[in-house]
């Protein structure tokens, strides 16, 4: 069978090196208080709810309607790179003794995915990164330096009147001010030299309710951002940690957590959501995570094209004993990143499958993103369900939306790269958006679990 090789130059982005230095230190010698949930006066607690935004949405204010998908998935890969890379660093960073990298936080930069979180009394929504391997909730603030390309409204603390300043010598009282000088400073630096400083506070978080009521969540400790440095626009407010760490939001908040992603590559869905505390969907095939670094590891055991299992050895997942390997469940990847031979020997499955019929098509920038020539909704109807398998006997079935890409209107692409593509070598995978798509994915922090549910994001919604 003669495969026709034809290679197309399609993209001619020039690909800068990352370099990291990355730090966050925050000085807060009071104990974090924990916010606790309301009394509700019914067992059922209410749930905390938010619509999940993507960065290419119609939704987000930043959209631009002239961006061909072309371009937009340039840069999920520019910055799916750049996450894993950054990823990685952070493995390494804790790997050195004394490397002050230990306390890193992700990247921010690129296509993400965002909520939408009113903060303060009244209530003023900001746009926020949700990142499972953040551990801190910042937002900016009034006044704050380099902040002219904020969404919305700014939020301005002397304007909230549940705005508490943290101090470092614990008040006596509530309420009470501190002197500037004894303010709990917080700084973040992220992979691209981006960066946000300012103070620890606490705020009143507020969650708007089916029946059109409001919940809110008292004595959230985060970050008051008030000197913000980036490159480009960032197209958010803030980031929402919700990692394992005492201060990400999700372990401010019941330490559970779910997240709905329908399809991506709608602009205009509006039924991806958030679901912080008690309230949170953990239903599905459960499979147990170690935090480690702040990031999440869930046991991977395999995967199948249809029913065919790929022969690949059950250690290759693992977790080494220097600590690389493993694979990451992000939500701050776009694609997925798997070990080299792992995503060679899919592509040769996917290969054996398409046949001669699909033309291979190189990317010159990108020479290891497997692609052809094709329309995946039209072209791929029948191709096999991909299985991703987990410990305890979960599963995560990615059809064809979920992995590959449509890259122009006429090539497609496998959603799936190698961990070699980010310049490391250290075979840590990670499970990007992409494949977390027509999923609920739900977290619990107690038990350390996470729970897969295929589903559609409209079901749970309302
Ligand atoms: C943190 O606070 C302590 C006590 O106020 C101070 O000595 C120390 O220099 C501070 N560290 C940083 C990084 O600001
Ligand atoms: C909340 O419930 C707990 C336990 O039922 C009770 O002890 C406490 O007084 C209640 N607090 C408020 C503010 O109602
Ligand atoms: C929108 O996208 C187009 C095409 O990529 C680009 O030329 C233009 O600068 C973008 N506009 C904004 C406001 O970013
Ligand atoms: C965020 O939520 C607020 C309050 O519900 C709403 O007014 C605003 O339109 C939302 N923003 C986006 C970008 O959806
Ligand atoms: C970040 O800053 C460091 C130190 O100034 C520099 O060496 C590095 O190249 C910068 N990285 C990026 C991605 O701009
Ligand atoms: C990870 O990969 C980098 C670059 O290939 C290498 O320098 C480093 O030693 C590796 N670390 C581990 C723990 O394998």
């Amino acid at each position: 069978m003669a495969l026709v090789h034809e290679t197309l130059i399609l993209l001619l982005l020039t690909f800068s090196t990352w370099c990291f230095s990355t730090s966050i230190s925050t000085n807060s010698s009071t104990t974090t208080s924990l916010a606790k949930l309301p009394n509700a006066t019914t067992a059922k607690p209410k749930r905390l709810v938010t619509k999940l935004i993507h960065q290419r949405s119609v939704h987000h204010p930043h959209y631009n309607q002239s961006e061909t998908a072309k371009e937009r998935i340039e840069l999920d890969i520019q910055h799916s790179i750049a996450r894993v890379t950054y990823l990685h660093a952070r493995i390494e960073g804790t790997m050195a003794a004394n490397d002050h990298r230990t306390q890193l936080s992700p990247s921010s930069s690129g296509r993400t995915i965002m909520a939408n979180i009113s903060v303060g009394q009244p209530p003023t929504p900001q746009l926020v990164v949700m990142d499972t391997a953040s551990e801190i909730f910042w937002i900016m603030c009034n006044p704050c330096s380099n902040c002219d390309q904020h969404l919305g409204q700014l939020f301005d603390p002397s304007k909230s009147s549940t705005y508490t300043q943290l101090c470092r010598t614990p008040c006596g009282f509530r309420g009470c001010n501190c002197h500037p000088l004894d303010r709990s400073p917080f700084s973040i630096t992220y992979a691209d030299n981006s960066s946000a400083s300012g103070t620890l506070a606490y705020e009143t978080l507020v969650f708007e309710t089916s029946d059109e009521g409001s919940i809110q969540i008292p004595n959230i400790e985060f970050g008051c951002g008030r000197d913000i440095v980036y490159n480009n626009d960032p197209g958010y407010n803030g980031i929402l940690g919700l990692n394992n760490a005492p201060m990400s939001l999700a372990s401010q908040i019941g330490h559970k957590f779910s997240y709905c992603i329908g399809s991506l590559a709608d602009k205009s869905s509006n039924y991806n959501q958030l679901i912080l505390g008690e309230g949170a969907d953990l239903e599905g095939y459960p499979t147990h995570f170690q935090a480690l670094r702040g990031m999440y590891y869930i046991t991977m055991e395999g995967i199948s094209i249809g029913e065919r299992r790929l022969d690949i050895a059950p250690a290759t997942f693992e977790i080494k004993e220097n600590g690389a390997g493993g694979v990451i469940i992000d939500t701050g990847s776009t694609l997925t990143y798997l070990p080299d031979d792992v995503q060679n020997l899919l592509y040769k499955e996917v290969r054996n499958i398409l046949g001669g019929s699909f033309r291979k098509v190189i990317i010159e920038t990108y020479p290891w993103l497997y692609c052809h020539l094709g329309v995946v909704s039209r072209d791929l109807v029948g191709f096999p369900v991909v299985t991703f398998h987990f410990a305890q006997g979960a599963d995560l079935a990615l059809d064809t939306g979920s992995f590959f890409e449509q890259l122009t209107d006429s090539v497609f692409c496998m959603a799936i790269g190698p961990v070699s593509a980010t310049g490391l070598d250290n075979r840590s995978s990670v499970i990007g958006l992409l494949a977390q798509q027509s999923y609920n994915v739900g977290y619990d922090l107690v038990n350390q679990i996470v729970y897969f549910q295929r589903i559609d994001c409209q079901l749970l919604s309302g």
